[in-house]
């Protein structure tokens, strides 16, 4: 099979949710700016970022390398902000579901959150097409001996249940950047599988592109 290159940049965007203190925000801001921060300040609102990956990926029967561009967006996960979130899963082609390996309630909580995008984007088979949601355990660092507070099977065996996808475990504290680019890499496979550059929604990630082009003309 043949390498080709492409000119073609596909946009996506991921947005990060779960519940509060799981380390969305010290994620985001690792993977797009390299600092991790012990500072434990609440997000409220939003908080978005570009990063830009080259990747091989194979479309009918060809290997390319494809730029795509990945909006990540940092929500809050308090409850009082819940339906301000809920507003940004609309035109999201990933769902980047975080818990705390060391904190069951953020791992019970999940299907809370499940059932929130799926009422939120649709679960019927041709909505579901157009979006995905990834299971991301953080703290792994933390989560020695009788701090695991959920073992790698029982996450994987929720992904399964819930028919979601399974996205390993990471530290936003000591995974390197790099380690974090290449799971945001594997993440991106997966949305271009399902959706490929079909992004059909007239989506606040266009629009933010949009704005960020008038911001450079400027
Ligand atoms: P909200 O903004 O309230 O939704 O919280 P959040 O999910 O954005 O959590 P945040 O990133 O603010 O992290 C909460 C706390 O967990 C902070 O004190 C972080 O330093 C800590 N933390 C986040 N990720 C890690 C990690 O991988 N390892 C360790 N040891 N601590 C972490």
């Amino acid at each position: 099979m043949s390498l080709s290159e492409t000119d073609e940049t596909i946009t996506y965007k991921i947005i990060l949710i779960g519940d509060s203190s799981v380390g969305k925000t010290c994620l985001f801001k690792k993977l797009t700016t390299g600092v991790y921060s012990d500072k434990n300040i609440s997000t409220i609102g939003i908080d978005r970022k570009s990063i830009s990956l080259k990747i091989k990926v194979v479309e009918n029967g060809v290997e390319l390398e494809k730029t795509f561009v990945i909006q990540i967006w940092d929500t809050a996960g308090q409850e009082r902000f819940r339906s301000i979130t809920k507003g940004y899963f609309q035109d999201s082609q990933g769902l980047l579901l975080l818990y705390d390996i060391t904190n069951k309630d953020t791992f019970d909580n999940l299907d809370k959150w499940i059932s929130s995008v799926k009422d939120s984007l649709g679960d019927d088979d041709k909505e579901k097409d157009k979006y995905i949601i990834i299971l991301l355990g953080n703290k792994l660092d933390l989560a020695v001996g009788d701090d695991r507070r959920v073992t790698t099977e029982e996450a994987m065996k929720k992904c399964e249940e819930c028919d979601i996808i399974w996205g390993g475990e990471c530290s936003a504290k000591d995974f390197t950047v790099e380690e974090l680019t290449n799971k945001f890499e594997a993440y991106t496979k997966e949305i271009f599988q399902k959706i490929g550059c079909n992004v059909q929604r007239d989506s606040t990630a266009t629009k933010a592109v949009k704005n960020d082009k008038k911001k450079c003309a400027c």
